[in-house]
């Protein structure tokens, strides 16, 4: 763990430099805005310890899979999200040194995200190895109110230095991916010109992708306007220079102004024309103007999302961090866009999706965004039900099942370790959830009738061919598996996968029924487009009857797969700390033997099915299991949290709400360097709302069970259930309930129901 982020309710602040853990912050410190985003960088050049990185959301490149043993249905590809062209770089040389803060000695230094506004600031002073004495003050913002403009503040004073200051402001695509294969190159030059400003346009090989970006600039001299003085151009690079005549002291003020606009969304053609509209209506309005137009609009996020922590300063920097994350990474405007487990923070994961999107997104954006966004999330699996279909064919599957893929950026699998992209399954499981998620949510019946049956269809096909009838049982089996664990591999009938397998199927059959009575003149036409006959239904209604599932009778516990009992049954509280993170310490097959669990496993079955068990059945399981999980996935604290607090456990309830809020802030897994964990902030999120909130949805009401950590005196948020909007505040004894809409609403609390007429307030004690 490491602490060196000042606490505080809105902002992420480093005091003074941490040259050491310059990459942490950079990725605690990325903006973004859904369409564009990028890492905390320093606008002038650093030779320390740094990943440059600008992301452009749905522009990957599928780099060619290097594996050493290659497997039948292996993908050809691993799909990469882009690093792209760096609009924010200003090369600046004072004499003939550059100014670089891994080389100039620092006097003073103070970098800061503020969460409220979107603003990403830095202030420092240095001095150069010619004396000259330099202050920055620099911010920056991705804007919010016009996704394709990112606006830059650069003032800098310099004293003790007389001669000439260059400031060289880049557009450069001559970039390539951290983790690229023998250091690739993925783009290649369209075009650049110098007439309204700089304009770069390059395009990506393979897929073809192109971005163009224009910047234009303003430029002041101790007040006096500086001109361009020439500019450079080198392959997928350009830049405007500009020189200034420095006499003993000069303060110098840039505004940087830039439009990206990607093939994505336009016509190539029409980039050039786009992207220099946008910088040069930019120039024109101002940097102030623009920034009260993007704070306006934080503002609105943060009204819909909000969640108020009173009496623990480190919990609510903690849960603003992860919902501001969530906000600027994934709008919700366009279904060909999905979360990638580091949003625009980072490479690994190749920025692609994951069934975190399903299990754990979901829920964040239902409560707190329009429903559209959930709906564009589940929309974008259905079109690419038509992939999964291939996929699954690939692997010897028929008659429409689908596979979805394990990670994925445009349909198709691109994860090529057969125990993950063969064997873990269970992320058809999530994404049939998730439709079930989104209609107890929503009441949008119609959505099954108009893809979630097609979805839900081709799941249930692929889990029924997926099982065999063992003789030896006497029940259906499911053999080499990989669970949500992936500390362990290739095992027969892992409980979860077992459970969420036979659900699916009773789902489908339950969603048919519903579609049946609700849209009766339809359902023939969704039979006859998905060539189903209601036939298929009595071999799943076999499996439902008959699947296996492992227990021990003894324990009272679902195993988490065959045999997990000839373990050596070591808890984590017992094993030296030296060892962890086990993924960073241990061999592999030593993982493999041993009983740890990366993450919830059997947890997140009794976690997504609660009603379907009794409080003893899940409290046997939670305390049996939750002492051998190490939380290796930054998925796994936040369902702890959930049921630690459904079972009353409120320490160890507040010890993973601390370890999913803080994860990357006080980097637990010594990974935050790599970039966020993006998916597993929704979590966080979750273990608040649905965790000490204890807000469920029965029978087509919203229900609160509230459950405050001691030291929390208030906990407020805001959530939009159906069409209402509730304010939510609880303290230790009362629940608070205020209802923002035009009407009214029932809300459950624990066994009461609560009728709130619009605009009405109620307190209800605890
Ligand atoms: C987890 C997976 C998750 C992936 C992306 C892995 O470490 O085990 O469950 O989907 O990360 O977040």
């Amino acid at each position: 763990m490491k602490q060196y982020i000042t606490q505080d309710p809105w902002k992420i602040i480093e005091d003074h430099f941490h040259p050491e853990h310059n990459k942490i912050t950079e990725s605690l410190c990325s903006i973004g805005n859904g369409k564009m985003g990028g890492r905390g960088n320093f606008e002038e050049q650093y030779s320390g310890d740094t990943l440059q990185g600008s992301y452009y959301a749905g522009i990957y490149y599928p780099d060619k899979t290097k594996v050493g043993w290659w497997k039948n249905g292996y993908p050809e590809y691993f799909a990469k999200v882009l690093n792209g062209c760096n609009w924010i770089g200003l090369n600046i040389t004072i004499g003939d040194e550059v100014l670089d803060l891994h080389l100039a000695k620092i006097n003073s230094f103070h970098r800061e995200l503020n969460m409220q506004t979107g603003l990403l600031k830095r202030s420092c002073t240095v001095i150069l190895k010619n004396n000259a004495e330099v202050t920055i003050n620099s911010e920056r913002f991705c804007s919010l109110d016009n996704d394709e403009l990112g606006c830059i503040n650069y003032q800098m004073g310099v004293k003790n230095f007389t001669g000439t200051i260059k400031i060289e402001s880049v557009l450069d695509f001559d970039i390539s991916n951290e983790d690229s294969n023998y250091d690739l190159k993925f783009w290649e030059e369209v075009q650049a010109s110098d007439e309204d400003g700089i304009y770069n346009q390059a395009i990506t090989k393979k897929t073809k992708f192109q971005l163009g970006l224009a910047a234009s600039h303003t430029i002041t001299h101790n007040g006096a306007i500086v001109n361009r003085e020439s500019t450079t151009r080198k392959e997928k690079f350009i830049s405007s220079n500009f020189i200034i005549d420095s006499k003993n002291e000069s303060n110098i003020q840039l505004h940087k102004y830039v439009g990206v606009c990607s093939s994505f969304y336009y016509d190539p053609s029409e980039l050039q024309s786009k992207a220099i509209a946008h910088s040069k209506e930019a120039s024109k309005v101002g940097y102030e103007t623009l920034l009260e137009r993007h704070t306006a609009r934080w503002n609105e996020k943060w009204n819909e999302s909000d969640i108020e922590i009173l009496g623990d300063v480190g919990a609510q920097q903690g849960i603003r961090f992860n919902i501001f994350h969530l906000n600027q990474t994934y709008t919700g405007q366009d279904e060909r866009l999905n979360i990638g487990p580091k949003g625009f923070t980072g490479e690994k994961y190749g920025g692609s999706t994951y069934w975190d999107t399903e299990a754990y997104c979901i829920p964040f954006y239902l409560s707190t965004a329009d429903q559209q966004v959930s709906k564009n999330l589940l929309k974008y699996r259905h079109n690419h039900l038509r992939k999964a279909i291939e996929n699954a064919e690939k692997l010897g599957f028929e008659k429409g099942a689908a596979l979805y893929p394990m990670v994925t950026i445009n349909g198709e699998e691109c994860h090529n370790e057969w125990e993950i992209t063969f064997e873990e399954i269970h992320r058809n499981g999530a994404i049939a959830f998730a439709i079930y998620n989104y209609i107890r949510y929503t009441g949008d019946t119609e959505y099954l009738k108009t893809h979630g049956l097609d979805v839900l269809f081709a799941i249930a096909r692929f889990w029924a061919q997926r099982v065999n009838y063992s003789n030896a049982k006497n029940k259906y089996v499911m053999l080499g598996v990989t669970g949500p664990n992936e500390y362990e591999n290739n095992v027969n009938n892992n409980w979860y996968t077992n459970y969420i397998a036979s659900w699916c199927l009773q789902y489908c059959i339950a969603a048919i029924k519903d579609v049946e009575n609700e849209f009766p003149e339809s359902i023939s036409e969704i039979f006859a487009r998905n060539n189903f006959t209601k036939n298929e239904t009595t071999h799943w209604k076999d499996v439902i009857q008959n699947m296996y599932y492992p227990t021990d009778e003894s324990l009272g516990i679902f195993l988490q797969q065959d045999n997990f009992l000839d373990k050596d049954q070591t808890v984590v509280s017992e094993l030296d700390p030296k060892h962890l993170p086990l993924n960073q310490n241990w061999s592999w097959d030593r993982i493999l033997r041993s009983v740890y669990i990366k993450q919830a496993d059997v947890l997140q079955g009794l976690y997504f099915f609660e009603d379907h068990f009794d409080i003893d059945t899940i409290k046997r399981n939670f305390e049996y299991y939750e002492p051998r999980t190490v939380h290796e996935s930054s998925l796994s604290p936040c369902v702890h949290v959930i049921l630690a607090n459904l079972l009353e456990k409120d320490e160890k309830a507040y010890e993973m709400y601390l370890r999913t809020s803080r994860l990357d802030l006080d980097d637990y897994n010594n990974d935050t360097e790599d970039g966020l964990h993006i998916t597993s902030m929704a979590g966080t999120w979750m273990s608040i709302v649905q965790g000490f909130g204890g807000m469920r949805v029965k029978n087509d009401h919203i229900y609160f069970n509230p459950r405050l950590p001691k030291n929390w005196e208030n906990l407020s948020f805001k959530i939009k259930f159906r069409s209402s909007l509730l304010t939510i505040k609880i303290s230790q004894s009362e629940i608070e309930l205020t209802n923002d809409s035009k009407q009214g609403i029932t809300i459950l609390i624990a066994d009461q129901s609560i009728n709130l007429y619009a605009h009405e307030t109620k307190v209800h004690t605890i």
